[in-house]
């Protein structure tokens, strides 16, 4: 594992690096948030929603953060599996980043979110670079869910790949 790459919690003072790529449409468009475009309202995210979260890291690179990546467990009879996301700067892109991340992630996700067995993603199928990361990264494609869910006002097709905590890590 290269040790460029590390996880860490987020801390109010990653609040310039998160605004890089949260204001960086190129990142959002393929994300569940609209572009931030003021650092008071991404601030008031990252208190909200970043900080209380069960499960979400800074991808630092060389320590700085860089992306963030996130396992959201879900719950009641759902609560054995959790979703993964993720997101890096673009001026990071194509260096193996995220790859390196995930793979980290499946080290210690099951260890600290006890109830889970089954990490799944669910990709844009237009987001091939995504798609690409999980396959280096060991996940199983199981399928394409047509037209599946509403992304920015249209309906799209999703792919959706899984890793369960007993498949081989890369
Ligand atoms: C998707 C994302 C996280 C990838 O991060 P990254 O660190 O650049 O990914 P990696 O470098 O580990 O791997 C990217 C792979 O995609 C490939 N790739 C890049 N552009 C591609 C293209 N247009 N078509 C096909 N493959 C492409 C790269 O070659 C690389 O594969 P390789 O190592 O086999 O050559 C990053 O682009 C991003 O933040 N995108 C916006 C947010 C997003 O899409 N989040 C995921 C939502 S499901």
């Amino acid at each position: 594992m290269n040790p460029e790459v590390t996880l860490r919690p987020f801390d109010l003072a990653d609040l310039d690096d998160f605004y890089a790529w949260a204001s960086d449409d190129l990142v959002s468009v393929w994300c569940c948030f609209d572009t931030y475009t003021n650092k008071e309202d991404l601030l008031n995210f990252m208190k909200r929603f970043v900080l209380p979260h069960p499960w979400m890291r800074a991808i630092c690179y060389y320590g700085r953060p860089v992306g963030a990546i996130v396992v959201t467990p879900h719950r009641g009879e759902a609560q054995c599996r959790g979703e993964l996301g993720y997101m890096l700067a673009t001026q990071y892109w194509g260096k193996g980043i995220v790859t390196k991340a995930v793979q980290l992630v499946l080290r210690t996700v099951f260890e600290d979110l006890k109830d889970i067995e089954r990490i799944e993603a669910l990709v844009n199928l237009e987001n091939v670079r995504s798609q690409r990361v999980l396959e280096k990264s060991g996940f199983t494609k199981d399928g394409v869910l047509r037209k599946y869910l509403i992304h920015k006002g249209k309906v799209k097709d999703i792919v959706l790949y899984s890793f369960i905590s007993t498949d081989p890590l890369e």
